[in-house]
């Protein structure tokens, strides 16, 4: 990579913290299911940080895209975390009982990329982009589906621009992925396959835990149209040079359902 990275241009002209209602969003009352979501969508936002935290120690900001890229990353998705917040700090009790905790904080998945993998030429950024391409569409895919189920308009328009703001992060990912898929060897492809089927999980597994997961988006899983855009994820993987084929969204919801 030398020279002007146009996916990097893409992402810094649209760049900037989402613009939100303190006011109008800290008076809103929402169900409590819609509530305990949004608390744990705050939760993954928050752990954004320790991500790039990761990431620095790992070098990845040494790497001429990330290094711009990581540092505003986590101050959009903070701004996500802070709105969030927001609006479910002050719902009634009832509503925040049975709010999911994290079940890890640390054992992030970039944290389960061996380090020996670490390294100037090494897959392990081409690891860490192609799990942010699959985490930030999940995340368009959430808040888009959130925002059609919100009933206040001012949490409809909160949760849209947060899910275009996840909709340019997973631009970002996806470029950066392709272009390191394009210039990788098969054998560091096939060894990259090789991490990714081993520490893969939906955005909030790790987080949540599986089962804290699987009751939080219970009813969601039914839903046909919803099951379609996460499969869709499996197709988005395929456009990643080297991770053609993999179905790892398709596979873990045939263990699930
Ligand atoms: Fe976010
Ligand atoms: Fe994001």
């Amino acid at each position: 990579m030398s020279g002007g990275i146009d996916y990097l241009e893409r992402f810094e002209a649209r760049a900037g913290l989402i613009t939100w209602d303190v006011e109008a969003l800290g008076r809103i009352d929402v169900a409590p299911d819609f509530a305990r979501i949004l608390h744990a969508a705050s939760l993954l936002e928050d752990d954004t940080a320790l991500t790039v935290l990761q990431c620095n120690s790992f070098g990845f900001d040494r790497l001429e895209d990330l290094a711009p890229f990581l540092p505003q990353w986590q101050a959009e998705e903070a701004e996500h975390a802070r709105a969030l917040r927001t609006v479910v700090g002050h719902q009634t009790p009832a509503a925040a009982a049975g709010q999911p905790g994290r079940k890890r904080s640390v054992d992030h998945l970039i944290a389960r990329v061996p380090a020996r993998f670490i390294g100037r030429r090494s897959p392990a950024p081409f690891v860490f982009c192609a799990l942010g391409a699959t985490a930030e569409y999940l995340a368009t895919a959430l808040y888009s589906e959130l925002a059609n189920r919100a009933t206040a308009p001012v949490l409809t328009r909160l949760l849209r621009s947060i899910a275009r703001q996840e909709a340019r992060h997973l631009a970002f990912f996806l470029a950066a992925a392709r272009v390191r898929g394009q210039e990788m060897s098969s054998f560091d492809g096939r060894l990259s396959r090789g991490v990714l089927g081993a520490i893969w999980a939906p955005i909030g597994v790790p987080t949540l835990g599986r089962e804290a997961w699987l009751e939080l988006f219970a009813g969601w899983l039914d839903d046909d149209h919803l099951r379609k855009r996460l499969e869709k994820m499996d197709r988005v993987l395929d456009s990643i040079p080297q991770l053609a084929g993999m179905e790892l969204m398709g596979t873990f919801l045939g263990e699930v359902a």
